[in-house]
């Protein structure tokens, strides 16, 4: 016996991959809904070798549900995320809406899995950010042995990020370069992302850093540990799909530059492709379909005491989203709901 399992926001970026993802692991479902708005109602996605016909979230009932995987932004959430989880259905939600929620438990599983019990708490679990998921999954098993103290990092974050209209725009504006009678201006993003960097990604904050970075601050915090400093920079790049980062780590203790490489290449989802000649590395282009998070560059830091750097990159429609969502699912499966 299997799960009934609806996924919200199906004809999305994050919610396709969220079927992907579900076929491509093989979780028991018996019985799977998939929703979107009305403007949607009956458009076809894949599940699978499947096609199965969006149905209108406004109306659905998810009484009998086992569990919702909720890919819509954070209004349609907060509209619909409470009435499922009334109706006994557990949601994993990948907007920020809940993230913060002390009540709510926000898990990237190899780092938190303990804290999938607090479901319980409203029956409403969190994803974290992208660019935060792929970054912890890095930092925890370093932390276990030798006690992060700082983090600076800055991103290079893909325009998958910003949904299906992210890419459209960087999309069109990309041959609008090459024929400039299409000229297409910024909607999306605050300044032309083709050919062009942007550090800038969601609100400003009072203290001048962006919402994206406060997020990257306190979900690592919450997720890993408290006692981490974290400070970033969040810059939008023009790549379809992965999102990169530079990470830099002070720690409590020296940790040498070929032990980090050996505890990361026997970390649970990361992988290490770390060779000094060129192409050595991964780039964004090539963990785009992965699950893995793959790390690069491993370096000692001389100019601090005990300090790293390193190359981080990951499928942000992936290990950023829908992936960790599967994840938390087969989670709350193993350890809770044990159907299947
Ligand atoms: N992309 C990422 O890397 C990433 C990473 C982490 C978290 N997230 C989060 O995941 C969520 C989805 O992101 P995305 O990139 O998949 O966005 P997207 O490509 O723009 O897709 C949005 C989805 O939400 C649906 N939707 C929007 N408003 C709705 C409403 N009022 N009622 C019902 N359905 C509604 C859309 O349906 P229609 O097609 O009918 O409009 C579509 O299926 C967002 O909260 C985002 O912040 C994204």
């Amino acid at each position: 016996m299997g799960y009934r399992v609806v996924v919200v926001g199906a004809t999305g970026n994050v919610g396709r991959e969220m079927l992907n993802i579900l076929a491509e692991r093989q979780f028991p479902v018996d019985e799977i809904a998939v929703l979107a708005s009305r403007r949607s109602l009956g458009t076809e996605v894949s599940f699978g070798d499947k096609t199965l016909k969006t149905q209108d979230l406004d109306t659905f009932d998810f009484t009998g549900w086992d569990m919702a995987l909720f890919a819509v932004g954070s209004a349609a959430t907060k509209d619909y995320a409470p009435k499922a989880a009334a109706a006994g259905c557990v949601v994993i939600d990948n907007s920020s809406l809940y993230r913060y929620d002390p009540e709510i438990p926000l898990i990237v599983p190899e780092c938190n899995p303990q804290a999938i019990h607090d479901y319980k708490n409203k029956n409403i679990i969190a994803n974290p950010n992208c660019s935060t998921a792929q970054m912890v999954v890095a930092l925890k098993p370093l932390h276990d042995r030798a006690k992060i103290k700082r983090v600076v990092v800055s991103t290079y974050q893909s325009v998958s990020g910003a949904g299906k209209e992210g890419m459209d725009e960087l999309w069109d504006q990309t041959k609008a370069v090459y024929n400039p009678i299409n000229e297409v201006a910024p909607k999306k993003f605050q300044k032309q992302i083709a050919f062009n960097v942007i550090p800038h990604i969601d609100v400003f904050m009072e203290d001048g850093s962006t919402k994206e970075e406060w997020k990257m601050v306190v979900e690592t915090k919450k997720i890993v540990d408290p006692s981490i400093k974290v400070t970033a920079t969040c810059v939008r790049v023009p790549v379809f799909v992965g999102h990169s980062e530079s990470v830099n780590i002070e720690f409590e203790e020296f940790l040498d530059e070929d032990e980090a490489r050996d505890i990361l290449r026997e970390a649970p989802g990361v992988m290490v492709i770390d060779k000094r000649e060129a192409g050595g590395y991964v780039t964004p282009v090539e963990c785009v379909g992965d699950f893995a998070t793959f790390i690069s560059r491993i370096r000692q830091d001389s100019t601090v005491e005990n300090g790293l750097n390193l190359w981080c990159v990951a499928d942000n429609l992936r290990k950023g989203a829908a992936l960790n969502a599967v994840q938390i699912a087969e989670l709350l499966g193993r350890e809770v709901l044990k159907k299947g």
